[in-house]
């Protein structure tokens, strides 16, 4: 086991304690299966009180099977979804959407990885046109796969434009935690007029727990009917699924001394570090050695740097390549932080690119 903590992704942290906590207490004897246990009865309570009495939470294993389960609870099957090109379920699922759901992606340009109102208009225009995927659902990420963050302004301008144009909207909500905690608002109030949300757990401290949360008062009756058989369908049906639902309940409700919730501490905490990775990247920044690439307001710091350098501070830590440099010889790099993320951590990792960049610098 690596003791050093990278910076690769958030999913290479380890699972919080206090939700390790809430395994261990719902790990005593035998319980009822697929759900019908005390464990998912607690999760459905803390569904309500956290995203409104209307809400309805289904417990999945990955972020993918969120997505495309709740995807196709909301599209017909001639139905395309529109989203950032940069977008999870366009590029990192494998086709998911596609394959098992029988959705088009419709993508559309989001160089920071928001969208805005006048990006639905590329596919609008395909409303009622028997030859094109009906683009009937918008799915947004946040906070978005840059590490950027729509303001809750620009996310109830995004939602209602969809709404009116008669799509549905979905949010992929992976890392809503670091967006509602960036925007210091409730998780309800960051889906901002979303009908479905994909709620992230795994990457804000969890195990492998995600849920798909029907928020729209009107889905309710139609997509209480239809997500239990999708879920099933699509292989997302936990069987102990007591385990899955103590950890989403954990980081929902188990509070500090202070009553801040665990996703928010955690959230946070790993906003807080990014932050903190940028400040002591800067000077380099300043000295061009280096240059951030998109704005850091959650939990990811992305930037261009030269390959010899991310060459040199990969012999301590993991990172992922992004996409090739501006030159040959740079690359853009996501540098992403966790809740577990220390300072010391990020300090080292600009010390490192200091001493490292001016050797560079001075061959
Ligand atoms: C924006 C976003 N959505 C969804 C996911 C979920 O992915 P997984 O299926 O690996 O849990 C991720 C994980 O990287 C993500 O970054």
């Amino acid at each position: 086991m690596s003791q050093t903590r990278h910076f690769a992704s958030d999913n290479y942290a380890s699972v919080h304690p206090e939700v390790l906590a809430a395994i261990a207490a719902v790990d005593d004897g035998h319980e009822p299966a697929y759900g019908a246990d005390a464990a998912t009865a607690a999760f459905d309570e803390a569904v309500a009180t956290v995203f409104g009495a209307d809400a309805v939470g289904y417990p999945v294993f990955n972020g993918t099977g969120a997505n495309v389960v709740s995807l196709m609870a909301l599209s017909p099957r001639w139905g395309g979804v529109v989203a950032s090109e940069h977008a999870h379920i366009n590029v990192d699922e494998n086709g998911a959407p596609e394959r098992v759901g029988g959705l088009k992606i419709l993508p559309v340009p989001a160089p920071d990885g928001r969208l805005s109102p006048a990006s639905l208009e590329r596919w609008i225009g395909d409303l009622g046109d028997e030859h094109r995927a009906q683009p009937l659902v918008l799915s947004v990420t946040q906070s978005t796969e840059l590490g950027t963050v729509y303001s809750l302004d620009a996310m109830r301008a995004l939602t209602d434009a969809a709404h009116a144009a008669g799509m549905r909207v979905h949010l992929d909500g992976a890392r809503i935690a670091n967006a509602a905690a960036a925007l210091d608002v409730s998780l309800a109030e960051a889906c901002a007029g979303a009908d479905v949300l994909s709620f992230g757990g795994t990457k804000n401290g969890a195990m492998g727990a995600e849920a798909v949360v029907v928020l729209a008062p009107d889905l309710h009756e139609p997509l209480t009917a239809a997500l239990p058989h999708l879920r099933k369908a699509t292989m997302q049906l936990g069987s102990k699924m007591r385990y899955t639902s103590a950890q989403l309940t954990a980081l929902l409700t188990s509070v500090d001394h202070a009553g801040v919730p665990l996703w928010k501490r955690n959230a946070s905490h790993a906003n807080a570090m990014a932050a903190r990775l940028r400040a002591a990247l800067e000077p380099l920044a300043a000295d061009g050695v280096l240059r951030f690439t998109q704005p850091t307001e959650a939990n990811a710091v992305f930037v261009e740097l030269p390959r010899t350098l991310a060459a040199s501070l990969r012999e301590t830590f993991r990172f992922y390549d992004w996409q090739p440099g501006t030159s040959a010889d740079t690359v853009e790099v996501r540098l992403m932080c966790a809740w577990d993320t220390q300072a010391e951590d990020c300090d080292r990792l600009a010390a490192l690119a200091a001493s490292a960049g001016t050797s560079d610098a001075s061959r």
